[in-house]
């Protein structure tokens, strides 16, 4: 049985996610007496996505560059591919198949993917942190010629653990996610030459290849060493990298951190980011774009200014360049 407090958080995240806006009051109080009066969250998501208002967020300028995915598997084939893993990360839709439940709408990946260009051929692209691998399959439908994407091991998240103290509301997310295999479903349904390495960031050393462009979306809030890990991807790339992530709003160069293992990270403000950029060595580095979007879910903190200060951050769409 869920709390008021976690409807209402559920809520505001499909307005986030779904609508790519704050909640209204009237919104959020509609919503939670629906819930009251029996709803269930799935239908109100629905709802969300069935509404004229995202109707028009769909057509908007970024959703019109969506991949149409091709694969030579049947719709049925497709689905049982899909059922087969669980705790899908991205949305994909191919045929007439989705993943659901999904932990990022197309509106948002698209929104991120307004920073890689439409033709990319010939292009080498490496995917940091790549999850399911959804960017990683666009840049192949965008003619890349050779695609790397990493992941690390997922943290061992025991029973133990999420009793304990430490933990947080996006470990119960992530709780049971096997992105690896979720990436080599769909890499099988997409018949890809996308290559997939479990691999740390801070350990890309070992690899004897550079790209020509390196993502890293949504991942550097969750290092203990972002430093570190810009160090480690600039010898790996000519020319740029396109990064994504929360940002605190700050004018000043800042870094929050949350040390809530094993998620927890250094989260920055976007000068912040900026500065590591030019330190490291990059020539440009700019600010693209951002989205309202905050990170309490991954915060402990119980100091009101640090929660304001949280509950008002963005996701932040970078590109540095050399
Ligand atoms: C928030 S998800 C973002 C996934 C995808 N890049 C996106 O933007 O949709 C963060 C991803 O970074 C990965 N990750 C976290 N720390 C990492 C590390 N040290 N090295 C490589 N990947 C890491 C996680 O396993 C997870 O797949």
């Amino acid at each position: 049985m869920m709390s008021q407090e976690q409807i209402k958080k559920k809520i505001i995240e499909y307005y986030r996610t779904i609508l790519c806006r704050e909640p209204d009051k009237d919104g959020i109080e509609y919503y939670v007496k629906m819930a009251n009066n029996g709803a269930s969250l799935d239908n109100i998501k629905e709802l969300f996505l069935e509404s004229s208002e995202y109707s028009i967020l769909k057509s908007t300028k970024f959703l019109k560059h969506a991949p149409s995915f091709k694969t030579s598997f049947s719709d049925d084939e497709v689905q049982k591919m899909f059922d087969s893993v669980d705790g899908w990360y991205h949305y994909f839709k191919i045929g007439n198949v989705e993943t659901t439940n999904t932990r990022t709408t197309m509106n948002y990946q698209m929104w991120v993917s307004q920073i890689i260009p439409t033709d990319l051929n010939g292009m080498k692209i490496l995917d940091i942190g790549a999850n399911d691998g959804f960017y990683s399959f666009l840049c192949e439908s965008r003619g890349a010629k050779r695609i790397l994407a990493i992941d690390r091991n997922q943290p061992e998240l025991t029973d133990t653990y999420l009793k304990g103290e430490n933990v947080c509301q996006y470990d119960t997310i992530l709780k049971n996610k096997r992105q690896e295999e979720r990436f080599q479903v769909l890499k099988k349904i997409l018949n890809s030459k996308v290559d997939y390495k479990v691999m740390n960031v801070y350990n890309l050393d070992s690899i004897n290849e550079t790209f020509d462009t390196a993502l890293f979306f949504g991942v550097y809030y969750h290092l203990e060493n972002p430093v570190l890990a810009f160090q480690k991807i600039f010898p790996k790339i000519n020319d740029s990298l396109f990064l994504s992530g929360h940002i605190i709003e700050s004018k000043d160069p800042i870094m929050y951190l949350n040390d809530n293992k094993p998620h927890g990270g250094w989260f920055a403000s976007s000068e912040c980011l900026l500065q590591i950029g030019e330190k490291i060595g990059f020539k440009k580095c700019v600010l693209l774009d951002t989205l309202d979007m905050n990170f309490d879910i991954y915060s402990r903190t119980t100091d009101p200014d640090m929660k304001d200060l949280l509950n008002k951050s963005k996701i932040g769409l970078f590109k540095f360049s050399k």
